[in-house]
């Protein structure tokens, strides 16, 4: 006929290949954020230490840009400047583009968390005769890590919802699938409204599995 009404397993499939893509660019794009934030949260902590304000300056530049501009237009830039081929995957562009925009949020939940470390920790393992390496690693770092591991996973949650933003550079993630087949089917919203239902699964889940994982870190506080 003129317009295609999907049968029902063509239907399905579409959401779970969108759901696919969703969780497979949310996935690599928190390692890649992962990767960045710890690498230009380390140069900001250790430039302010060894007194390099390049360092900080180019750090700082990175994380305004990317946490003032809107991730649309980030990723209308990166898609358009890198993957201007036809044939590119779009699991590599998703996880790239959301990756480098992570990486700044990243950066800050790090470096927020090392320097919610009291400076007496700092001061006490120095007067110990423990290097400003060997106090990070073994008396700042351990008690950081509470504050950083529940926030980097409100990224994941973030990252996982945030990725529908993909579909306006064609990558056909979970919003996308709908969107499609909203347009086939002609019923534009009850799609729309089961992948809604998909993002609020992931999420509750998610938050269920990391607040299991904070109260064994809490537990592991008290004795
Ligand atoms: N929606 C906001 C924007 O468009 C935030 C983007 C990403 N947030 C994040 N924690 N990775 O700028």
């Amino acid at each position: 006929s003129f317009y295609n009404a999907l049968i029902p397993n063509q239907r399905y499939m579409s959401y779970i290949n969108g759901l696919k893509i969703t969780l497979l660019i949310s996935f690599f794009a928190v390692i890649i954020g992962i990767l960045i934030g710890i690498l230009v949260a380390v140069l900001k902590v250790a430039s302010v230490n060894y007194k390099m304000r390049w360092l900080s300056n180019i750090c700082n530049i990175y994380v305004n840009v990317i946490r003032g501009t809107p991730l649309m237009v980030q990723l209308l830039i990166i898609y358009n400047l890198i993957f201007t081929s036809r044939n590119t995957n779009e699991i590599v562009v998703g996880a790239v583009c959301f990756g480098i925009n992570s990486g700044a949020y990243v950066a800050e939940i790090i470096r927020a968390g090392i320097e919610s470390v009291d400076k007496g920790q700092m001061e006490a393992g120095r007067s110990l005769g423990l290097s400003y390496v060997q106090t990070m690693r073994k008396i700042i770092l351990p008690q950081a890590i509470k504050n950083i591991l529940p926030a980097l996973g409100n990224e994941f949650i973030t990252l996982i919802k945030e990725t529908s933003v993909a579909s306006v550079i064609a990558v056909t993630e979970l919003t996308k699938a709908a969107q499609y087949i909203g347009s086939r089917t002609w019923k534009i919203l009850p799609p729309l409204i089961i992948a809604a239902l998909c993002y609020l699964v992931l999420v509750m889940g998610l938050s269920k599995l990391l607040s299991l994982f904070e109260r064994r870190l809490a537990k592991g506080d008290r004795n």
